[in-house]
Parts: C-alpha cells; structure tokens; sequence
C-alpha cells in the first residue's frame, strides 16, 4: 500500500450498522474534512490525467466532491450525474438494480459532446452497477469515457468486471 492508500485508508471511517444493521458504512467525512488529503488526492488525479481529459464527470453525491475538486485543478468543466427528477434541462436516463430494487441516474443530454475525452469520478466502487450506468449515460452523449476513477474500491464485490472494457482506478482498495 503506498503513502497515499495508507493516508486516504486513516480517513475513512467505519461506521457499523448503516445504513442497515449488518452493513459497515465507509464514512468520507473525516476525508473531506482534511485539507492535506484532499490536496493530495487532487494532486494524484492532476498528475495522472493533465491533457488526457476534457471534462469531470462526477456521480451524485460524493462524486461531486471529489470530482468538482480535480476538475477546477485540472481546468476542466465539470458535469454532474445525478439521482432521477434533479437536473432541470432534457437528460439521458439510466436505471440499474440495487440490493432491493432499482436506482435510476441521469445526466444532461447537452453535458458533453462528441469525442471529448471524459473521466467518471466517484467516492467508492462496490458492486460497479453506478459506476457501470455513470459510464453509459456519458457514451450516450456521444462523449468517450477515459477511464472510471474512485477513491475506493471493495475488490471482493468484483466492481471492476461490470465495467466492460473500461478502464479503471482506485486510489485504495480494500
Ligand atoms: C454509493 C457510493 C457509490 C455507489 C457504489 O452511493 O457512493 O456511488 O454506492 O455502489 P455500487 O458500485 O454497488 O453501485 P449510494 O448509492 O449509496 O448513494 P449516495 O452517493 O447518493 O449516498
Ligand atoms: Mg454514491
């Protein structure tokens, strides 16, 4: 694990038992709480991708943390992927199952266009249902999607094969 996972791992918290008995949440805000944390997950994502993409894709609501924060470093305009019925103007939708019932996401139809290079950011990777619908409403734009980046990955929910082809990364997996 090197310096950064060890870091960003020290600001997660577990919290037992949310949102229902039996799960243990990953709770970020001790994360966002840290400036020296955040600046270096900021920096990692500005090493990593300066000229290689054109536009923020972050997924409601952690990605939008995260993703607004590497978006202004990088210079790059920023779109939000949000919970149904949010976003005002004409959007693509998405839906995907969840443990007990569907999710439905949507972005705006106007957000991106074709052949901008676009990176989906969000908090963490779990089973990859999210993740995988965040991806496919940005391809319906006519955008590409550069890769999928999180700050944390669960690897044994196996995320990464919903994915497709796509390539993806995480900055912790646990
Ligand atoms: C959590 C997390 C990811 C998603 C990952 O969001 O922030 O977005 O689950 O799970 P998956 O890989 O199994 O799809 P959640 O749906 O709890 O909503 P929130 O971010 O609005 O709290
Ligand atoms: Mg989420």
């Amino acid at each position: 694990r090197d310096a950064l996972a060890a870091l960003i791992a020290s600001r997660l918290r577990d919290v037992p038992d949310f949102p229902k008995p039996g799960v243990v949440f990953k709770d970020f805000t001790p994360l966002l709480a840290d400036p020296v944390a955040m600046r270096a997950i900021v920096d990692d994502a500005v090493a990593r991708y300066s000229g290689e993409v054109d536009v923020i894709a972050g997924i409601e609501a952690r990605g939008f943390m995260i993703g607004t924060a590497v978006a202004v470093a990088l210079g790059v305009p920023f779109v939000p992927i949000r919970k149904k019925g949010k976003l005002p103007a004409a959007t693509f939708t998405a839906s995907y199952d969840l443990e007990y019932g569907t999710e439905t996401i949507e972005v705006h139809q106007d957000s991106c266009r074709e052949g901008q290079r676009v990176l989906v950011m969000d908090d963490v990777l779990a089973t990859g249902g999210t993740a995988a619908a965040a991806c496919e409403l940005i391809e319906r734009t006519g955008a590409q999607v550069v890769a999928l980046d999180v700050v944390c990955e669960i690897g044994f929910l196996r995320g990464r094969e919903r994915l497709g082809g796509h390539r993806v990364r995480s900055l912790l997996s646990i």
